[in-house]
């Protein structure tokens, strides 16, 4: 297991899980990398870990650099277990480094593995390698009340943990090795399942960074940016300012295909008015993959049908899936079909109106199968939200 030196004297010490398919309710079928990064300066310097299971790999990378048990400082700048979890295995190797890492970084740091020799810094702190200075800046809930991230100005070098991250397993290291296209989607995914409750604060982490002079982002999933950082720093402010575009995504799921009708009938409408679609069935798409759909697309359509007085399984996971993510500056569009109570589309309806998304027209529910003038209604209200939609600007 090799290091690779992404700048003179900073070697990326990670680890690849090739093989990982779940992500905390987040599918990953391109598998993660958790990334570590090790300086060697006067004070030699690793900063975070890896997942528990991956030590063995991290350790041995380092290895390949210098001697872990000479290692002085490790940064941790984020709690959560893939980037702290073999802390402790760190530690055994290298007793005497101290862990530096935020207040609420120590708090999170002692709960989960205990007391260590903690060297606790705020926002601004600077730590001197020798040649090299680190400087810290808090970044509270990107992606956890205690994270921060690393700056290395003699090297133009940013190390922000979560932001910036993809979940993409690779032997390659750097964003141009892989490309813009499959980068952008995978950046998109793990902001819209991940950051993407926390735009106000992205925001204010970003006004944090602008004035820092950066040629290199190196995140703790996937690969470092050193190629698409204009792409990257253009679209990130406009996920944290929940700009979308002028485009429908259709959510739903169905029991005898009734609410598949009215989809079609809604998708139809939507293409007459000239708006893109893009058409998802709760039953085939995982909810983490269609959150890159809800990312971009300002019209949210959703429906289901009614099951035992209320939506369906599927669409109300969903729906809490989406309230925790909390998507917004959205139009929103219930619909959906039933026998006899027929309270499901009812349910979506109050949701969307409790997220505080524009419902510009009255929700459609339909008995048992929708007529051809059900469908021709539903057609026009799709024509009516796609007007709707373009007559909104960012
Ligand atoms: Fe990659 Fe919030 O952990």
């Amino acid at each position: 297991m090799q290091p690779v030196q992404i700048k003179p004297g900073v070697y990326w010490v990670g680890a690849i899980d090739w093989d990982l398919r779940y992500f905390h309710g987040y599918v990953t079928p391109r598998g993660t990398t958790y990334n570590a990064y090790l300086i060697v300066d006067d004070k030699v310097t690793l900063v975070d870990t890896v997942k528990h299971y991956k030590g063995d790999e991290m350790l041995e990378r380092i290895s390949n650099v210098c001697d872990p048990s000479s290692i002085d400082y490790i940064v941790a700048n984020h709690v959560e277990m893939d980037h702290s979890g073999s802390l402790p295995q760190m530690m055994e190797v290298a007793p005497n480094a101290k862990v530096i890492t935020s207040p609420r970084g120590k708090d999170g740091l002692v709960h989960h593995h205990g007391e260590y020799n903690y060297q606790v810094v705020k926002s601004g702190d600077e730590v001197s390698l020798g040649d090299r200075t680190l400087t810290f800046v808090h970044t509270p809930m990107v992606h956890w009340p205690d994270s921060m991230v690393t700056y290395i100005g003699e090297e133009r070098l940013l190390l922000p943990n979560d932001a910036f991250g993809q979940h993409v397993a690779s032997h390659e290291r750097f964003d141009d090795e892989i490309g813009w296209d499959l980068l952008h989607e995978e950046a998109a995914k793990y902001y819209a399942n991940i950051v993407l409750p926390f735009g106000l604060q992205v925001k204010k982490a970003l006004d944090a960074l602008a004035d820092l002079p950066i040629d290199m982002i190196a995140p703790s999933h996937g690969v470092v940016w050193r190629q698409f950082l204009p792409e990257l720093l253009e679209v990130y402010p406009r996920w944290a300012n929940h700009e979308t575009d002028q485009r429908a995504l259709i959510v739903y799921d169905t029991m005898w295909e009734s609410t598949t009708q009215l989809a079609l009938a809604l998708q139809r409408g939507l293409e007459e008015a000239g708006v893109p679609v893009t058409v998802r069935t709760l039953q085939n798409s995982h909810m983490s993959e269609i959150m890159t759909d809800v990312l971009t697309s300002r019209a949210l359509l959703i429906g289901t049908p009614t099951l035992n007085n209320g939506m369906l399984p599927t669409v109300a996971g969903f729906l809490n899936y989406l309230k925790g993510l909390k998507p917004q500056k959205r139009l929103g569009l219930a619909f959906g079909s039933y026998g006899w109570s027929g309270q499901g589309a009812g349910e979506v309806h109050e949701f969307i109106e409790s997220m505080g998304w524009e419902a510009p027209i009255d929700f459609i529910n339909v008995k048992y199968r929708p007529t051809d003038d059900q469908l021709q209604e539903a057609t026009a209200a799709g024509r009516k939200m796609g007007e709707a939609l373009s007559l909104q600007k960012n």
